[in-house]
């Protein structure tokens, strides 16, 4: 195996030969999609985004650490702050008083700040909450104890989180239009799937009948998750859940599929919403089929609660009994969970939440998510989501325009759910590419897609664009962050090639490579691993360049 000194020695040879090879010859391997150049943000940073090869080899024969990628290296990962590329500022400054008190957490924050801004945030249920909602989050409402509902407490002192718990019920309601007097809200839950549980607590009896979309078709854990041999999700423990699915050819959900399972299961509660479903729901059909079973429905819209509030993706309000939601995805308040439900089920539900499941309400959280709910409200989150959705448009149309097939084609919300088997049979999974944009600085996730044999190693890649889009990306970034992907998908290509090939000299293709072989046969590699170094700092040359709400 190559010492460190070695590889650096290496790849700057190589960058050198990179750069005499481009000099020379035309068919040099190194993309010829630049970074856009109209964008607002490209406008006021056009000096600090170049990106050519003459700046990365200057960067590797100075200061070559900094640009060398690691793999399965964790001491080196949090130990070396300069493996993030283009210094950007922190936002955990010199007088930090946490830096003092607990050096080591702060070096790691500020190791995770420098990741979020060099790197490019694709993963659909992650957002960046602003500056005012982190400040809330931080506050001294962190330190209060306040079990019970407004007004009707277990501990003195709660006049001011009476009135924040108020303001931020208040603002919920409002910001999608619920009449008070028809529906409520609690917004105590500590997240998502809390919020799942308490609502199932609240509407069903043990072993009753549940029915969301499965895991493997886009749903989440919450709404049933089992397998043959083990119950996943507590959800499935608790409950009796058959899933409903999408169908395998057009990735989308399949109704008439449904109604005949309901009929078969009659379920006490059907679900609405997912994790990876890119499609708009249909809530009127849903209605009908829960009214036909006599089922409640429930809309988990976690994921799309930001374009509900921007008026981008249908509200699921006029046909839902009740609604949850996660706050920390698109609508980019704090990790925390709400129930809505039609005022007959409030006091069920509010008391499923507390005292069955949850003890004291996360103050903090609430108070941001106050924060969150009214940034929500403004006419520029309005344009934000619309930017959310139009900037998926453009990444998924950027994604076939190279030759990938979607899920479904295409999206109408905030996810891409992109089939990287399907360009040939190439042995690619899902993880593989996941492993290499990450090394790119480039954050997705696996995700199983329709046809999938083994949930295990699928064939998707999730991609989201609301973080970036928080960070100011437009269409045409959203372009040349395809074509970074597309260069993240080539080079597992190559990978995959190089490791097939050793593992039988006679067939490059259809040989099974593990994730485990795929990337020894990357770290191996000096000329695979000169090309991810240049896609990673292209990467965090382009990133460095967008600003970071919140910091
Ligand atoms: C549809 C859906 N519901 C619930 C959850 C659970 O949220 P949390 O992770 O906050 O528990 C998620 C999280 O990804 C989700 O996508």
């Amino acid at each position: 195996m190559m010492t460190k000194r070695c590889r650096h020695a290496s790849l700057v040879s190589t960058a050198l030969l990179v750069v005499l090879a481009a000099v020379q010859s035309p068919r040099v391997v190194v993309s010829s999609f630049s970074p856009p150049s109209n964008s607002v943000v490209d406008r006021r940073q056009t000096s600090k985004r170049a990106s050519s090869l003459r700046d990365i080899v200057e960067s590797l024969t100075t200061s070559p650490s900094s640009h060398d990628v690691t793999i399965h290296d964790e001491a080196n990962k949090t130990t070396n702050p300069s493996a993030a590329g283009t210094a950007i500022a922190s936002s955990s400054s010199s007088d930090s008083i946490l830096e003092s008190a607990d050096p080591e957490i702060h070096r790691l924050i500020t190791l995770e700040d420098k990741r979020q801004h060099t790197g490019l945030e694709l993963i659909a249920s992650e957002n960046f909450a602003s500056a005012a909602v982190r400040e809330a989050l931080g506050s001294c409402l962190t330190n209060k104890y306040s079990e019970g509902q407004v007004g009707k407490r277990y501990y003195g002192g709660n006049e001011y989180i009476d009135d924040i718990e108020t303001l931020c019920m208040d603002r919920a309601l409002a910001l999608y239009n619920l009449n008070p007097n028809e529906w409520g809200v609690n917004v105590q839950p500590y997240s998502g799937s809390p919020a799942n549980f308490a609502t199932y607590t609240a509407l069903l009896q043990p072993h009753d009948r549940i029915m969301g979309l499965d895991l493997p078709s886009g749903g989440h854990l919450t709404h049933g998750f089992r397998t043959p041999k083990r119950k996943v999700s507590a959800t499935s423990v608790y409950f009796e859940s058959l899933p409903y699915i999408v169908n395998p050819t057009t990735g989308y959900i399949d109704y008439d599929d449904m109604q005949s399972r309901a009929n078969m299961f009659m379920p006490q509660l059907l679900i609405a919403g997912g994790s990876a479903y890119c499609r708009e729901w249909n809530y009127e059909r849903m209605r009908q089929i829960a009214n036909s079973v006599g089922a409640l429905l429930m809309v988990d819209m976690a994921h799309i609660s930001g374009l509900v509030a921007g008026n981008v993706a249908q509200s699921p309000f006029e046909y839902a009994d009740v609604v949850t939601s996660t706050t920390h995805k698109t609508l980019r308040g704090p990790r925390s969970g709400m129930i809505f439900a039609k005022s007959e089920y409030m006091e069920r539900i509010n008391r499923a939440v507390f005292p069955m499941l949850q003890g004291g309400p996360h103050n903090h959280q609430i108070a941001a998510l106050a924060v969150a709910l009214r940034e929500a409200a403004t006419p520029e989150f309005k344009i934000y989501a619309s930017n959310v959705v139009r900037n998926s448009r453009a990444l998924g149309d950027a994604l076939i325009h190279r030759g990938y097939t979607l899920v479904t084609g295409g999206t109408d919300n905030h996810i891409v759910l992109w089939n990287v088997r399907s360009n040939d049979d190439n042995g690619m999974t899902g993880s593989k590419v996941e492993r290499i944009l990450e090394l790119a600085s480039m954050t997705a996730n696996k995700n199983s897609i329709p046809g999938d044999k083994s949930a295990i190693n699928p064939g998707g890649v999730r991609l989201g664009t609301p973080a970036l889009t928080s960070r100011g990306l437009g269409i045409i970034d959203f372009e040349y962050v395809a074509e970074l992907l597309h260069r993240g998908y080539q080079l597992a290509v190559k990978v995959q090639n190089v490791a097939a090939a050793a593992a039988n000299k006679n067939e490059e293709r259809n040989i099974k490579v593990s994730l485990t072989v795929f990337e020894t046969t990357l770290k191996e590699n000096d000329d695979l691993m000169m090309e991810l170094t240049i896609l990673k700092k292209d990467v965090e040359s382009f990133a460095s360049t967008f600003d970071m709400p919140g910091s």
